[in-house]
């Protein structure tokens, strides 16, 4: 794998190899048995974002300390962004300092194709996050999660419930769950959801009650308010009594059907307290298989093997 761009880039036979390297990595240093896998030593991941992260960015520098490489980690505020510097000049600056690996987080759709495509710098390119177009690595922990719990994710039904319009995680979901075979059925108010949603390979519902007796596990979705302008519409409340995840909306799920959330919540607005915190939500869980699953990308991409061991034979 070169760059990570889109969830749209992995055939099921790459985001399998993705995920069973993630099962390993887990295997390998779960309860930190092994602390770190020599795999990457000498190799420099630089995280650079422009946009705010906690599980992202901490994730993949936690990723590639776990696989011995060096980590930069570039946060715009309190860069020479803030004085003009553009993508350009700030990519140079790092590429200089020798990055084999850059993981990017962007306002900008588009921003990690445009690293990676530009001739600017030859390092690989990881894509943490474009705006409102993709989040891959969001829906390959997501996908190790539901397969950590529903097996192999062939004719499961995952319902995605909530603010598709002004996220990234429900595409990147909605194309790597298809390519795993899954079904999946987007809920969301219509002023919620992107032009052309008609096209992606799902089905589209208003009705979130109807949707959820027959899934096997819910993806609430933040609503992005950052994103949105006044015209937003339905209400904070509205919205909250027609889509949030409560405890009544809870009861209706089969009863070993699970729930997930990318993170950062709003709790009390698209999901309660109470389910938030409850045994069959995986919340937590996705944030520590976020790491799994981002030393598997990293391993893949910069240590330069599609096959083999993870290098557990040799752990330090
Ligand atoms: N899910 C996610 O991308 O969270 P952060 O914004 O905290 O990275």
């Amino acid at each position: 794998i070169r760059h990570l761009l889109s969830a749209a880039d992995l055939s099921h036979e790459e985001a399998t190899l993705i995920l069973d390297t993630a099962d390993e990595m887990a295997r390998l240093t779960e309860g930190r048995a092994v602390k770190k896998l020599p795999t990457l030593r000498g190799r420099t991941v630089v995280n650079l974002f422009f946009e705010d992260s906690t599980r992202t960015r901490t994730s993949f520098e936690l990723a590639a300390k776990r696989l011995s490489a060096d980590v930069i980690n570039f946060s715009a505020k309190g860069s020479s962004v803030s004085k003009g510097e553009s993508l350009k000049d700030t990519a140079l600056t790092l590429a200089a300092m020798g990055a084999d690996g850059v993981v990017v987080r962007h306002s900008a759709s588009g921003a990690a194709y445009r690293l990676a495509t530009s001739g600017w710098i030859s390092a690989n390119v990881l894509n943490a996050g474009d705006g409102t177009h993709e989040h891959p690595t969001q829906a390959l922990l997501d996908a190790f999660t539901l397969r950590r719990h529903l097996g192999d994710l062939r004719d499961r039904d995952v319902v995605i419930v909530g603010d598709v319009l002004h996220g990234r995680v429900a595409r990147s979901n909605v194309l790597l769950l298809a390519t795993l075979g899954a079904r999946v059925t987007l809920v969301a108010p219509p002023t919620l959801l992107p032009l052309g949603v008609e096209n992606w390979p799902c089905e589209v519902t208003y009705d979130l009650d109807a949707a959820l007796p027959g899934a096997d596990a819910v993806m609430m979705l933040r609503v992005q308010r950052e994103r949105m302008n006044a015209a937003f519409f339905p209400s904070a409340r509205e919205y909250s009594r027609r889509y949030g995840l409560d405890a009544r909306r809870f009861s209706s799920l089969p009863e070993d059907a699970i729930v997930l959330h990318p993170g950062p919540m709003n709790r009390g607005m698209e999901i309660s307290a109470d389910v938030a915190d409850n045994e069959r939500s995986v919340i937590v869980e996705q944030v520590t298989n976020g790491v799994y699953v981002r030393m598997a990308v990293l391993y893949l991409m910069l240590a330069g093997s599609g096959t083999g061991s993870a290098g557990g034979e040799d752990a330090a």
